[in-house]
């Protein structure tokens, strides 16, 4: 079930981001977004509001150059990749991903699809549009593979979606 929230400036979007980030899981562990959408919809005012959410102070550059920031959150580490500049798939095995694939990471991907078949799975999948009025955001939990059952983490991605119908308007 997907969720659609209408953003009609980009303190909204960022907003949208921070909160999601302020009633993640309790747990910690792994979490993926992955964040799609074309040049200028609002993935990375999303991911500055989601990095303010976690407690990330100072500048949240755009990654497009150096294709991922790291930022230390408390406990968390918060990773913020780009992949708008890979030329192929496999180049994401350069970005030394693999060593942040641990409880405790959460990493926010724009660009995702360019990565294809050498990410992990999102948890929450996010499609970003702008429209004339406005910008929107289509939220889904998982893959939502209908022939598996729910795994924990899937159901743990749900009901962190379930708790953005209590974002103030
Ligand atoms: N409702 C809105 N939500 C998000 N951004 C908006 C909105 N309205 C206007 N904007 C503007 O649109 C632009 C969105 O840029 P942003 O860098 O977030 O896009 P992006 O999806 O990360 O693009 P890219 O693929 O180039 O990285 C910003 O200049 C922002 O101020
Ligand atoms: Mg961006």
């Amino acid at each position: 079930m997907s969720l659609r929230l209408r953003c009609a400036d980009a303190a909204r979007t960022a907003r949208v981001g921070e909160y999601l980030a302020q009633v993640r899981p309790g747990d910690a562990a792994l979490r993926v977004l992955y964040l799609r959408g074309d040049l200028g919809a609002g993935k990375t005012t999303f991911a500055a509001g989601f990095l303010r959410g976690l407690g990330v102070t100072g500048p949240v550059r755009s990654p497009s150059y150096a294709l991922m920031e790291i930022h230390p959150a408390g406990d968390l580490t918060a990773l913020h990749i780009d992949l708008y500049r890979l030329h192929s798939p496999e180049e994401t095995e350069t970005l030394g991903l693999r060593d942040w694939a641990r409880p405790g990471c959460i990493w926010l991907i724009e660009w995702p699809e360019r990565g294809a078949g050498h990410l992990p799975p999102p948890d929450l999948l996010l499609d970003f549009k702008a429209g004339e009025a406005a910008h929107e955001i289509a939220l889904q939990a998982g893959t939502q593979a209908p022939y598996v059952s729910a795994s924990h983490t899937e159901r743990a991605a749900q009901e962190w979606l379930d708790r953005l119908a209590d974002l103030p308007p």
